[in-house]
């Protein structure tokens, strides 16, 4: 069979990225451009920024991936792109953008889900294992998936309110951290103890999640003690929260583990970077004799080699879309 080369593209938030992926699962080339340090500057990302710089790197970012690939569009298979779910702004920019190159270049455009996407950027280092429990855990969703196949998805469960990456940031703001909340909150804690008491996080036997309640704790206790004058240890508080954040996504995990009699686990999106977490996960599964698969640090967070390898499975099927394609910023895996 001849090589299958995918141009993806991905742009739901605030990173400009595109991948050129061969096979499904080897990065040729990659480029992330993200906007962070700007959106830092606010406290979070800001839509209409957001969209304005896609517009204005996304020309650079092809450019830089094709010189690094050695490649151009006329050599690719397929293009790929983000479509949902996402800011729909920055959707936007990706999808007409990939729509022209499918039009000009004659390729075949490829519509793939950032979610399908975070879970698919494990099969950049591995196959993927079936059936397995896929938990996805970023800024916008916290999802616990069995998966029995390629694309053969059911919900086990999902956040009722917050997302953990969403807690993460929240709690970061009120420590006086900076965005992205995550990585500092992981920082700040390294420095600290589990000594505050912060609520359990959804204590039933589900396998949704809730995060605004434990977010809430945090908050409160911060502004509570701040009135009263008292000293905070943040470093102590940061650790205590990621405890309480992760103690739950292990509980939910180990009784879907106990439950299901699954042997494989995967963890996606950008949460799934957190050193303590994976430590943790890895114990568990270790303990039900399972096999976690965790993409490495540079394929946790938003990137286009995640798209064109989720990309892949569906150009062997031949599902192309047409070009009246359009952004969907609400949408769910199944
Ligand atoms: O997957 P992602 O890049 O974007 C979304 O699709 O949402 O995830 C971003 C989220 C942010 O909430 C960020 O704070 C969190 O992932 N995050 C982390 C870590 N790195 C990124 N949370 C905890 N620990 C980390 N090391
Ligand atoms: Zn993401």
């Amino acid at each position: 069979m001849t090589d299958v080369f995918i141009l993806a593209i991905e742009s739901s938030c605030d990173e400009t990225s595109m991948a050129v992926i061969k096979n499904g699962s080897e990065v040729i080339a990659l480029t992330i451009l993200s906007q962070m340090d700007t959106h830092a500057n606010y406290g979070g990302v800001v839509p209409e920024i957001a969209s304005r710089m896609h517009t204005e790197n996304i020309t650079i970012v092809l450019e830089d991936v094709l010189k690094k690939a050695n490649m151009q569009v006329k050599d690719m298979s397929a293009i790929a792109v983000t479509a949902e779910p996402g800011l729909l702004g920055s959707l936007l920019v990706g999808v007409e953008f990939a729509k022209v190159l499918a039009y000009v270049y004659k390729k075949p455009l490829i519509k793939v889900n950032h979610l399908i996407g975070h879970i698919y950027a494990n099969r950049l280092e591995d196959k993927l294992h079936f059936p397995n429990l896929s938990l996805i855990i970023s800024g916008g969703h916290t999802e616990l998936i069995k998966m029995t196949g390629d694309y053969e998805f059911e919900l086990l469960g999902e956040t009722q309110d917050d997302a953990i990456g969403e807690a993460f940031d929240k709690v970061a703001r009120v420590l006086g951290l900076k965005y992205p909340g995550g990585p500092n909150v992981e920082r700040l804690a390294l420095e600290g103890n589990n000594t505050y008491n912060l609520p359990k996080v959804l204590n039933d036997d589900s396998y949704n999640f809730s995060y605004s309640g434990l977010k809430s704790s945090v908050i409160n206790l911060v502004h509570n003690e701040t009135q009263k004058g008292n000293e905070i240890n943040r470093a102590d508080l940061a650790c205590s929260f990621q405890v309480a954040a992760v103690s739950e996504l292990k509980r939910k995990l180990e009784l879907a583990l106990k439950n299901t009699n699954i042997k494989n686990v995967i963890i996606a999106g950008g949460v799934s970077a957190n050193k303590y977490l994976r430590n943790e996960l890895n114990d568990l599964c270790k303990k039900y004799g399972a096999t976690l698969n965790m993409p490495s640090f540079i394929y946790c967070t938003d990137n286009a080699a995640m798209i064109g390898a989720a990309a892949y499975p569906l150009f062997l099927k031949g599902e192309f879309v047409n070009l009246d394609l359009n952004a969907n910023s609400n949408a769910n895996i199944c």
